[in-house]
């Protein structure tokens, strides 16, 4: 199974395991990348030396390519920049904004720049500042998200941009693989699946909520400041929203969230916690080690296209 994406990130299967909070640490990067996906560490919101840390620990662990993300809203944005380039990453995924700034420090390591978005315009934006791939993220996804659905939004950024496209939201299965190569995607990113992941080292407490969901367990909050996240619904959820109904500002919600996914993530808590995870986690049935997850999918998806 080749594509653009397979070729670029030098990978066996069109699968990226995106790079989630607190969740896409080593462990779990350097399993999908030994799978025969690609593995991205998280950058999130943690201190350029953690990241480094991360990454020396993942290349412990395999010596396939795995990449990073690289959250562009976090205070140390800029050091986690530098570091990626000065470890040797290949590949960066960005999120939250423009990654302009960094493109020519990045270019020059040869570093393959890869930021998600979830409109037309930022993809024809990142396209004509230099972007390698786009990855297309519906608003089915786990985590902060834009508004358009994964069905309307892949083929329109496919037929907008000449670089390749990943397709990310609400995939979790071999058909969901197939829908986004019949959409023009040339990969999936997926999040909420690889969360209860055997070597993902989220808290089981996590792990079985996402098991259990249902198909209507989603919920969303934030939308009344512009900075919409989706979770599972729990008792944060619900004081988040009720909260966001009777008018409160940013701040005062920010409050209730903060450390919030650490929290759920660390320490199990389910309640008033974030358990950050998209739409699909109602398919989502069980822990599965990366490899058994990407093969299965795989054989799946290879044969409703008649690749093999
Ligand atoms: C727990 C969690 C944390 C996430 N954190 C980030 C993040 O820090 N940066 C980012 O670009 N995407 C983040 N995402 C989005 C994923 O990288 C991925 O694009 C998304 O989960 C794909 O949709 P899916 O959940 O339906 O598979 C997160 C997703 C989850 C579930």
């Amino acid at each position: 199974m080749k594509t653009r994406i397979t070729e670029m990130l030098g990978i066996e299967y069109p699968i990226i395991q995106g790079g989630m909070a607190w969740v896409a640490e080593h462990n779990l990067a350097a399993a999908v990348s030994e799978a025969g996906g690609f593995g991205l560490i998280g950058g999130a919101n943690a201190p350029g030396e953690v990241v480094r840390a991360e990454i020396r620990k993942a290349k412990e662990l395999t010596d396939k390519p795995f990449g990073v993300n690289v959250m562009l809203l976090s205070p140390h944005a800029e050091d986690v920049a530098k570091v990626v380039v000065e470890e040797g990453i290949k590949v960066v995924t960005t999120g939250a904004g423009n990654p302009e700034k960094y493109m020519d420090m990045w270019k020059s390591a040869g570093i393959k720049v890869i930021p998600v978005v979830a409109s037309v315009a930022l993809a024809r934006r990142m396209e004509k500042y230099g972007a390698d791939a786009v990855v297309a993220e519906g608003t089915e996804s786990g985590g902060h998200i834009g508004e358009q659905t994964t069905m309307t939004l892949v083929p329109q950024v496919v037929d907008a941009v000449s670089i390749p496209v990943i397709a990310a939201g609400g995939i979790g299965d071999g058909r969901g693989i197939a829908a986004a190569f019949m959409l023009g995607a040339e990969a999936v990113q997926m999040g909420t699946r690889f969360v209860v992941a055997k070597e993902s080292i989220v808290h089981a407490n996590y792990k079985q909520r996402v098991i259990k969901a249902k198909d209507i367990d989603s919920a969303v909050t934030g939308r009344s400041h512009g900075h919409p996240v989706r979770c599972l619904r729990n008792q944060m959820t619900r004081e988040y929203v009720k909260l966001e109904q009777a008018g409160k500002s940013f701040e005062e919600l920010e409050y209730l969230t903060l450390g919030a996914l650490r929290n759920a993530v660390m320490d199990g808590d389910v309640t008033n916690g974030t358990v950050m995870a998209g739409q699909i986690a109602g398919m989502v049935s069980k822990e599965q080690t990366c490899k058994e997850m990407i093969e299965e999918m795989m054989a799946q998806a290879s044969r409703l296209m008649h690749w093999s």
